[in-house]
């Protein structure tokens, strides 16, 4: 009776029990063989599921936390016009120093930088430190998850809908 629900009679038999046999024990060797065999292949899945988990990518900045940061930006830039900085509309993408009108630091235009999550998070962790000569005169924001999400914020609106002309 319970030999006809074990679902692996083959491997059963390859494993050398007879579960053609009425014997009790050989039945329960046969449920027992075939119970272990599933459970291994059950940990086959999760070791395999398992670094996919791990390299997901870290994550993303929270632009609503980072609107707040932002206001430390905000006594010299804003986003759509020039102020003491300039404007970060555009910003993602764009050659460090290029903005025609602004009076960048010779050192902001041959930096070489062109702005993207990583450049930016280099810069602002330390901006005299990273382009030695800027006139941003302002020491950073030296906690990095503060780096993502004002980073974050940027990229939502570097070409966002406040910045359409
Ligand atoms: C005290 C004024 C001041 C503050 C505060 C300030 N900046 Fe600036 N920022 C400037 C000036 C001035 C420049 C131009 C620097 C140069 O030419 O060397 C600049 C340049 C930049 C640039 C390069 C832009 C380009 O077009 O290449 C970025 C990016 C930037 N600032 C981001 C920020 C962010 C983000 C904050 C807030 C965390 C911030 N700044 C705070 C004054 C400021």
């Amino acid at each position: 009776m319970i030999a006809h629900l074990l679902p692996h009679r083959g491997r059963a038999a390859e494993a050398g029990v007879d579960v053609r046999g009425t014997h009790p024990e050989a039945t329960s060797a046969a449920i027992g063989g075939a119970c272990r065999w599933l459970w291994s292949a059950a940990c086959a899945c999760v070791v395999v599921a398992a670094p996919a988990f791990a390299a997901a990518p870290a994550p993303a900045g929270d632009a609503g936390a980072g609107a707040r940061i932002y206001a430390r930006c905000a006594g010299c830039h804003a986003l759509a016009y020039d102020r003491t900085g300039p404007r970060h509309c555009g910003i993602i993408g764009r050659q460090a120093g290029s903005l025609p009108g602004f009076a960048y630091s010779d050192a902001m235009k041959r930096s070489g930088i062109v702005w993207n999550a990583q450049t930016l998070d280099r810069f602002l962790a330390d901006p005299a430190k990273t382009v030695p000569g800027t006139t941003m005169g302002y020491a950073g924001v030296k906690d990095p998850d503060e780096r993502a999400d004002l980073i974050a914020f940027l990229q939502q609106h570097s070409h966002g809908p406040g910045c359409a002309r």
